[in-house]
């Protein structure tokens, strides 16, 4: 009896070992995913949708219920994006209160799925809960709330984020900070800097990030982001990359300069990424994207990624979202939309194919 207990046992094992050993090497060849094919220094992100515009819509939480988004999220990509789940507004949303479930949540997902998280962010003007806008507070006080929340939060994730957007759309399209910014307009410019030196002491693994839309085409806004990256390293203030979200329309034209753009960043010896690609178009009647638009939607996502990879230190690459089916771009810009990579029911589109066909290339 005794015996016949152990080679059962014995039996389980070796079925156990076997299917241990068996499985990853059968599931490799179908495994045509942006995440298997993209060269190994790349990671590819997107954002994991959840809070901000989600909370206005008929569905529930996409993160914790959608369990076929849950599958493609870990299947494609090596890298996530809170989309709002760490922004103050969603996070802190009382004084003394912190919400870290969801953004709990997400590193636990991403840390099973061998994936990266790019935090997202500390320094901000937008997304500000009331408690702060609202709030009557002397310049000390503000100081104290902010390095208090940056040591807090990037404290609680010490280790676990690989890049943090500290410092979120500060320059106006005319190259000035922009006036909307509590944390510079009431405590001056220099806070970024603070915020830079508070972010590296919480985590100081973790690279920095300065992060902004129009920014993929040279002009004032660029300009003035260099200067402020020159003097941020001169002042041996720890900053490590500079971001281009890169929410394109396909109103204005493709980026075509932005390798140039980025390369301007990698010059200074930062680290360059794509924060949030999506590329948007004006739905003819009935709402459905013409092949001639799929096209051109691939074309401008392509151009994206040809910019990451033709500069060295592009070392990340997200998409913010990838189903048109939780996409902001609808209900942030009207007549617009159509802008991720997959159609809702996760079908694949041209640009997710230009996408993986590009990667796959640029491995080899
Ligand atoms: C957007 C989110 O996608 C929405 O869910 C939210 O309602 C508003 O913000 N630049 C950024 C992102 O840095 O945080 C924004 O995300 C899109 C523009």
């Amino acid at each position: 009896m005794r015996n016949a207990a152990r080679a059962v046992v014995a039996v389980l094992a070796t079925t156990a070992t076997l299917s241990f050993v068996v499985q990853p090497v059968q599931a490799h060849p179908q495994a045509k995913t942006l995440r298997s094919v993209a060269p190994r220094d790349l990671r590819i992100g997107t954002a994991v949708a959840g809070g901000g515009h989600h909370l206005d819509q008929p569905y529930p939480d996409p993160f914790t219920y959608d369990k076929p988004y849950r599958r493609v999220l870990a299947k494609e990509f090596n890298s996530v994006s809170p989309e709002n789940q760490m922004k103050w507004e969603f996070i802190h949303p009382e004084r003394n209160k912190y919400n870290f479930g969801p953004a709990d949540a997400i590193v636990r997902f991403a840390r099973q799925n061998g994936q990266v998280v790019r935090g997202h962010t500390l320094l901000w003007h937008s997304q500000n809960p009331a408690w702060l806008n609202e709030g009557t507070f002397t310049d000390a006080e503000l100081r104290s709330i902010l390095k208090k929340h940056i040591f807090t939060v990037v404290g609680r994730y010490k280790g676990k984020i690989q890049q943090w957007d500290v410092a979120n759309e500060i320059f106006n399209e005319n190259g000035e900070y922009r006036p909307e910014n509590i944390w510079i307009t009431r405590l001056g410019p220099g806070i970024v800097a603070d915020a830079f030196r508070w972010a590296h002491q919480a985590d100081p693994k973790a690279q920095l990030f300065l992060n902004d839309y129009g920014v993929e085409w040279p002009g004032v806004k660029v300009d003035a982001y260099e200067a402020l990256a020159k003097q941020l390293l001169a002042q041996r203030v720890p900053l490590h990359g500079f971001a281009s979200q890169a929410h394109l329309s396909m109103r204005y034209g493709a980026p075509d300069q932005l390798a140039g753009v980025l390369q301007r960043f990698d010059d200074l010896g930062l680290k360059t990424a794509i924060t949030e690609l999506d590329v948007r178009m004006d739905l003819p009647e009935g709402g459905v994207p013409t092949a001639e638009q799929l096209q051109t939607q691939a074309s401008y996502y392509k151009t994206v990624l040809d910019a990451c990879l033709a500069v060295d230190d592009c070392n990340s690459f997200t998409i913010w979202g990838f189903t048109d089916k939780y996409s902001w771009v609808p209900v942030f810009f009207p007549a617009e939309g159509a802008a991720t990579v997959m159609w809702e029911d996760f079908g694949k589109k041209p640009a997710y194919y230009t996408l993986r066909d590009t990667l796959a290339r640029a491995r080899r």
